[in-house]
């Protein structure tokens, strides 16, 4: 704690929580076991943002992908998810987290969607920490959609063809108003985005990490805040015209 500059904490930390099922064979236990171990790091997670006052945090919990795993398994998963969020419903509330869904609603289990749904209408007012959950959440599923709800507008009349900006595309994204990740953190170690917010990660700082999610608790968290603290962030500029003080 103690390294970290709380003045230049990310104010949007994204997480591709990786690695559950390694966790579990790890223990030669069943894959399902790391994803329930995998849960309580994401309380802790969720405490850390709120002790830092970190105000966005995003978390990737199910891919469009992963529906191409076993059926067992999926099916672990959805039963996972509606159980975490009937049990966090209460503290969610009570610590004032927004919680807002990322993904395509029409095939999550209705008894999932419902419980979703229930959670982020009952904290929609809440500002205090938005937590954003990627499920059935897929990066270029996402800009399609975008794309075909612009082209819908532009028939309709309500947008104009020519003038799309940057900005007003990102009001198409299920991010609608979230700004865009400064910390994308991979558990697990692989080297790659698998899919996960393609559009607004394009000058997110990545942070990937060997350990694996349900292993990923506070110490780890903050030394993946203190290597973002290390990091110079250029944005195109060149390092001599970021240390420029201009008087003006
Ligand atoms: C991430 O852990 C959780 C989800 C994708 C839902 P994995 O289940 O992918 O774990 P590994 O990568 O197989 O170890
Ligand atoms: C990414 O993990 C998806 C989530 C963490 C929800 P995966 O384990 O599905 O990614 P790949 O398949 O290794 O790329
Ligand atoms: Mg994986």
């Amino acid at each position: 704690m103690h390294r970290l500059d709380l003045n230049r904490l990310p104010r949007h930390v994204s997480i591709i929580m990786d690695g559950n099922g390694r966790w579990a064979n790890l223990r030669l236990a069943n894959r399902v076991f790391g994803h329930n171990e995998g849960a309580n790091s994401v309380r802790e997670v969720v405490k850390c943002c709120l002790e830092l006052g970190i105000p966005y945090l995003t978390l990737y919990a199910f891919s469009k992908e992963n529906w191409q795993r076993p059926e067992s398994e999926v099916t672990a998963l959805w039963h996972l998810l509606r159980r975490f969020l009937k049990s966090e419903f209460a503290d969610l509330v009570s610590r004032r987290i927004r919680v807002r869904h990322l993904g395509d609603p029409d095939d999550i289990p209705m008894e999932v969607l419902n419980e979703l749904r229930h959670v982020v209408e009952a904290t929609a007012d809440f500002d205090r920490l938005v937590l954003s959950l990627a499920i059935n959440y897929g990066g270029r599923q996402e800009i399609l959609r975008a794309a075909r709800k612009y082209a819908g507008d532009v028939l309709a009349g309500r947008a104009e063809s020519d003038a799309l900006s940057q900005e007003e595309f990102s009001r198409y994204l299920f991010t609608t108003d979230l700004p865009d990740p400064d910390l994308i953190i991979r558990t697990g170690g692989e080297y790659r985005v698998s899919n996960f917010l393609l559009w607004q990660l394009a000058y997110a700082e990545l942070y990937i990490t060997a350990t694996l999610w349900p292993d990923f608790r506070e110490p780890q968290f903050h030394e993946a805040l203190a290597e973002f603290q290390r990091r110079e962030r250029r944005f195109g500029k060149t390092s001599d015209q970021l240390r420029t003080v201009s008087f003006t």
